[in-house]
């Protein structure tokens, strides 16, 4: 086993810097020279996915958080409804899905029982079914419509990581190819998005460089009782991916926000001391989300909070108001989900490794859950 962990402590430290190949594998062979997407091994009618007039994804855990993320990417580029929803509650909620739905199934394993039901659920209802999936030849593509494969490698450590980010990639390989497909407006909105998502491998690389420091301020917070994540747009998927990681790995009470949520309920769980990560977008984006999470931490360090802020390299902005900061490299906000969840993981597994668990194998917890 020792040889297979590639000389790292744990599987999980080894999927952990896999990620840039994993993001770079995912991307590799589906696009060209001439800044387009090609899906050649998507084997679905592209007269079917120009029709499509809405699309629900389904998954379960981690892959959920990339389908939140697939949200805010494909509406935007797109302008198609995208409802993103877990397995277990679409399958049982006699959900509307007809032949103009597509439904997008995300899985590491391809074997969630859960996200199975679901999609046979759905190709009962006529909807035509997308497995973005990392298992060869698994249940979920052989019994769906199409499968675009993330190329991850094999994940061993139970809690997600590298598959999380290759499912991310997967999910913007698909909008920017609806988006072209479809006729996009901006046609030079998706050459350039395209651009920027080849860079991301190499950023990637940067934030797993910049990892000591992450794990250096878990070990001290080895104590922490709770721990809260606050994310506003893609930042979000963001955050509830962080506080999942830290709740499997390190058996402590995390929950994730949306930072506009705060006033409505949880700022009150704020006293003095609490740590709160806080995901900053893109201060370069042409919108309101960088000040208003920027407000976001200057109302919760004025209630006590301790603020472990993940923000772009350069954004002065935060800096009064952040006891710490984890800098990633400048990307869009719809790519940032890429770089930002790194520092979250990182930060997880290390708290863990303090407490001296084993982060491979948390307690209660199975790769793949093939009940429903
Ligand atoms: C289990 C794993 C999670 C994973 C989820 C979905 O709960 O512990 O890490 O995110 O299943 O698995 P899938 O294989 O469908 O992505």
């Amino acid at each position: 086993a020792a040889a297979e962990k590639g000389g790292f402590e744990s599987f999980m430290d080894k999927e952990i810097h896999d990620q840039p190949q994993a993001v770079a594998d995912t991307l590799r062979g589906r696009t060209d020279a001439d800044g387009r997407i090609v899906l050649d091994d998507l084997r679905i009618d592209e007269a079917v996915l120009r029709s499509v007039d809405k699309i629900i994804v389904i998954a379960c855990g981690t892959a959920a958080y990339a389908g939140h993320v697939a949200k805010y990417a494909i509406e935007h580029w797109c302008r198609i409804p995208v409802e993103v929803e877990l397995a277990h509650e679409f399958r049982y909620r006699d959900p509307i899905v007809d032949a103009q739905t597509l439904v997008v199934a995300i899985s590491q394993s391809g074997e969630t029982m859960d996200t199975l039901m679901a999609v046979r659920h759905a190709r009962e209802q006529g909807a035509k079914v997308l497995a973005v999936v990392n298992t060869n030849g698994s249940t979920i593509p052989r019994e769906s419509d199409a499968v675009l494969y993330t190329h991850a490698g094999p994940e061993i450590a139970v809690a997600s990581t590298k598959a999380f980010l290759a499912q991310i990639t997967a999910a913007y390989v698909l909008g920017l190819y609806l988006a072209q497909l479809r006729g996009n407006k901006f046609p030079d909105e998706i050459a350039t998005t395209l651009d920027e998502l080849r860079d991301m491998a190499r950023k990637v690389q940067t934030v797993i460089e910049r990892g000591e420091y992450v794990r250096a301020t878990a070990r001290s917070m080895k104590d922490a009782d709770k721990v809260l994540f606050l994310g506003r747009h893609v930042g979000y998927p963001v955050a509830m991916e962080g506080a999942l990681k830290l709740k499997e790995l390190a058996y402590i009470h995390a929950e994730g926000f949306a930072a506009g949520e705060l006033k409505h309920g949880p700022i009150a769980l704020i006293d003095d001391g609490q740590p709160v990560f806080v995901v900053v977008p893109s201060p370069r984006g042409r919108d309101q989300l960088h000040s208003k999470v920027v407000s976001n931490i200057q109302e919760i360090r004025a209630r006590g909070a301790r603020t472990l802020v993940i923000a772009e390299d350069g954004d002065d902005d935060v800096r009064p108001y952040a006891d710490e900061i984890f800098w990633i490299p400048k990307a869009p906000t719809l790519l940032q989900p890429l770089l930002a969840v790194v520092p979250l993981q990182i930060f997880a597994m290390a708290l863990a490794t303090a407490k001296g668990l084993d982060v491979d194998q948390p307690r209660n917890l199975a790769k793949s859950v093939t009940v429903e």
